[in-house]
């Protein structure tokens, strides 16, 4: 008998983890129960408009400004890099890529992309219009020194 009322109590315990995170969950999570259909939400427009974003810290991967559907990004073809590789630039007047991207993880700078960052959109990132799904409560540095009374 004892195994049964072991297993019994477990259950209720998980039952009531479970009812606390139902609570919790954000709307990331999808119809309530998980079963039921219910329509995709619209695709959200992408930002086109070619200006280049400020970086909200130095080393932030910047943001693309532009249209990148249909742009292959596989082993034989990286269309990113067909505009903003080093020999690529004059013509398209696209931002060079940095030097960090020709260099390996032990910071030695080689002649062509590193393998490390052949995979673009790993990195860097579109934007749309969509609402943001949590509240984002970041505040860029130089806005933190203006706010803070300076010290001596
Ligand atoms: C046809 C040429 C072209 C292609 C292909 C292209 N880009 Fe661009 N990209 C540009 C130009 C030009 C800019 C400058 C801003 C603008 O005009 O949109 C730019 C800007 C950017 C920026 C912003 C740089 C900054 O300093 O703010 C990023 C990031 C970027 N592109 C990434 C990509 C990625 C990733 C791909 C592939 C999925 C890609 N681009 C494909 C031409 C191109
Ligand atoms: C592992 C992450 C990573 C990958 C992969 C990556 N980048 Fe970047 N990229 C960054 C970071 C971080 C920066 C900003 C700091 C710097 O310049 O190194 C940056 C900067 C840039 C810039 C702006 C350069 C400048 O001087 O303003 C362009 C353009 C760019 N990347 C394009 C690309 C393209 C095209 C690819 C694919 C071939 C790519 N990146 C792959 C992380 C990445």
């Amino acid at each position: 008998m004892r195994p049964y009322l072991l297993s019994g109590l477990a259950c209720a315990a998980c039952l009531a983890a479970g009812a606390l995170l139902a609570q919790e969950a954000p709307r990331l999570t999808g119809p309530e129960p998980f079963t039921r259909e219910t329509p995709a939400p619209p695709m959200q427009r992408q930002v086109t408009d070619d200006v280049r974003r400020m970086r909200n810290y130095p080393d932030q991967p910047p943001l693309i400004p532009h249209a990148i559907e249909g742009y292959a990004l596989d082993l034989n073809a990286n269309k990113c890099l067909s505009c903003h590789a080093r020999k690529f630039t004059e013509q398209s007047q696209a931002p060079m890529i940095s030097v960090t991207h020709y260099q390996d993880r032990d910071g030695n700078t080689l002649g062509g992309v590193s393998p490390r960052r052949y995979s673009c959109l790993a990195c860097h990132v579109p934007q749309t219009g969509a609402k943001p799904l949590v509240p984002n409560t970041f505040v860029d540095m130089d806005a933190l020194v203006e706010r803070e009374p300076r010290r001596r």
